[in-house]
């Protein structure tokens, strides 16, 4: 249940705010149906996300990997971005200065329309060569019973899916800028995310301690809903277009 009071308290000062920074995570597309990665529909045949998204997984078993990413791509592809995609897109329109901050790499935000973002977790749909760094767009996802797998378009080798595995660094440009906004906004949105995966989730934290107005929106509660000022429970997609404004 959401109350009104804080509701339109929040929706005033994301109003007034002239700097907004947003962090988003698999939550948001839930709505969507694209799963999420912690909840009990996160798994896929028998394995979790966390047993193939990583580099030794690749190594070993790239045909798997592929595709357990080919799976992914397609279920991506049906999806349609939601209201609180939407919301957002809306936001960045409205905002002075805003970033969206994404942990997805479904590219709902940016089929939503949303312009100011970075992916700080890599897109789903580019590949990046093993071998000579090489990154360009592929929305193939036919890997399944000896498909080929992708290979680099520019040398040849085996390329891989360009998303941040487990283990590995974040992408160096984008995450700068996503500390840069949390540590300079009035308001940080933290929507849809479970906040257990750093250093993604150090974004909300560092937005709070320079004294930006931390507000969640998550379907439960986080460990950021004890620092939060406002913790909205429910679905982004319902919650989202009333924070923003385009829904009363
Ligand atoms: P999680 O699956 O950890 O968390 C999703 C959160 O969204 C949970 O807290 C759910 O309660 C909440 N949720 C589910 N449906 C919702 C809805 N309709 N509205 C609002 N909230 C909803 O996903 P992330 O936090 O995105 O990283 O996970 C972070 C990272 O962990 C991912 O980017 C991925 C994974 O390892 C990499 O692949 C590098
Ligand atoms: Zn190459």
């Amino acid at each position: 249940m959401l109350n009104n009071d804080s509701i339109n308290q929040a929706r005033e000062i994301l109003r007034k705010a002239q700097r907004i920074a947003v962090l988003t995570g698999a939550g948001i597309s839930a709505e969507s149906g694209v799963p999420t990665f912690r909840d009990k529909d996160g798994l896929w045949r028998k394995f979790s996300a966390s047993e193939l998204a990583n580099p030794e997984a690749f190594r070993t078993n790239p045909q798997l990997v592929w595709e357990w990413y080919g799976w992914r791509r397609r279920e991506m592809l049906k999806a349609k971005p939601n209201a609180g995609h939407f919301a957002l897109a809306e936001l960045d329109k409205r905002a002075s200065e805003f970033l969206l901050i994404t942990q997805n790499v479904d590219n709902l935000h940016r089929r939503a329309g949303s312009q100011r973002m970075v992916e700080i977790h890599g897109n789903i749909f580019r590949n990046r060569c093993t071998e000579c760094g090489h990154i360009e767009p592929d929305e193939s996802c036919d890997f399944d019973e000896g498909g080929t797998l992708p290979v680099c378009g520019k040398c040849g080798a085996m390329a891989r899916v360009d998303v941040v595995w487990f283990g590995e660094q974040l992408p160096e440009k984008e995450l700068t800028a996503g500390f840069h906004a949390a540590e300079s906004c009035d308001v940080f949105i933290s929507a849809g995310t479970s906040a257990v995966v750093y250093p993604a989730a150090g974004l909300p934290e560092v937005a709070k301690l320079r004294g930006a107005t931390l507000i969640e929106v998550n379907l439960e509660p986080t460990h950021l809903t004890q620092i939060a000022d406002f913790s909205f429970i429910g679905k982004s997609g319902e919650i989202m277009p009333i924070l923003i404004g385009n829904v009363e």
